[in-house]
């Protein structure tokens, strides 16, 4: 069983409230872990100063100032080989990021909706909501995923619905599955801390708790 605090990188792109529930599971103590450091892909990023508030070191690699997503990556990771971590927590980070091979299975991401739907390129924040409320479905949710080098695919951990009710805008909508968002991240993060997510093909499959 671990007790040392998992060591974590956080990626954003800008609001950093994905970020800020994550420090404030951690402060509560219902979060074993760690922020050792954090990624903006652009200088404007809300998240920043989240980060510093909190005393974390954020590195700031504006995406727009690459060519491509593979020099993009390649920045990030020549950071990642100098400050290594237990685990890769992206977190509203809208670019593509190709982590290198020993990171595989060690990036989790989340998406508010139920993937695969709503989800892929240009698919993020209220993007994904206005799309589900002009789609009519009835359904939708939050999925926390191995991320895989693609858009918002990859191994799925957890996810969880709730209803889209007939007066829902995307933004009371964003609310719900923020909140949902909210307690679903830390739950996957302490689950692959514990090691009990074993994946298998595109299944991932949740080991019961030690001593159970
Ligand atoms: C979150 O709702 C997250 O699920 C979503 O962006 C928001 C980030 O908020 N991520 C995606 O859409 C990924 N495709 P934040 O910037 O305030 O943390």
């Amino acid at each position: 069983m671990r007790t040392e605090p998992i060591r974590l990188a956080v990626f954003f792109s800008g609001g950093g409230s994905t970020l800020q529930n994550l420090l404030d599971h951690i402060a509560s103590g219902s979060l074993n872990a760690r922020v050792e450091w954090t990624l903006s892909s652009r200088v404007d990023a809300v998240g920043i100063e989240k980060s510093r508030r909190a005393g974390i070191p954020c590195l700031v690699l504006p995406r727009k100032e690459f060519t491509s997503h593979e020099e993009f990556s390649q920045a990030i990771n020549l950071h990642l080989e100098r400050h290594p971590v237990d685990l890769i927590v992206l977190a509203g980070f809208m670019c593509l990021y190709r982590f290198p091979p020993d990171y595989n299975g060690r990036v989790l991401n989340i998406h508010p909706a139920l993937i695969p739907s709503f989800c892929g390129k240009g698919m993020y924040g209220h993007h994904v909501h206005e799309a589900v409320i002009e789609s009519g479905v009835k359904l939708t949710g939050a999925t926390v995923h191995f991320a895989d080098n693609e858009y918002d695919r990859g191994p799925i951990i957890l996810q969880e619905a709730l209803p889209v009710l007939d007066e829902d805008t995307p933004e009371t909508l964003a609310e719900r599955v923020q909140a949902l968002e909210r307690e679903l991240y830390p739950k996957a993060i302490r689950l692959f801390a514990e090691g009990r997510l074993r994946v298998e093909g595109r299944r991932v499959r949740i080991l019961p708790e030690e001593g159970s």
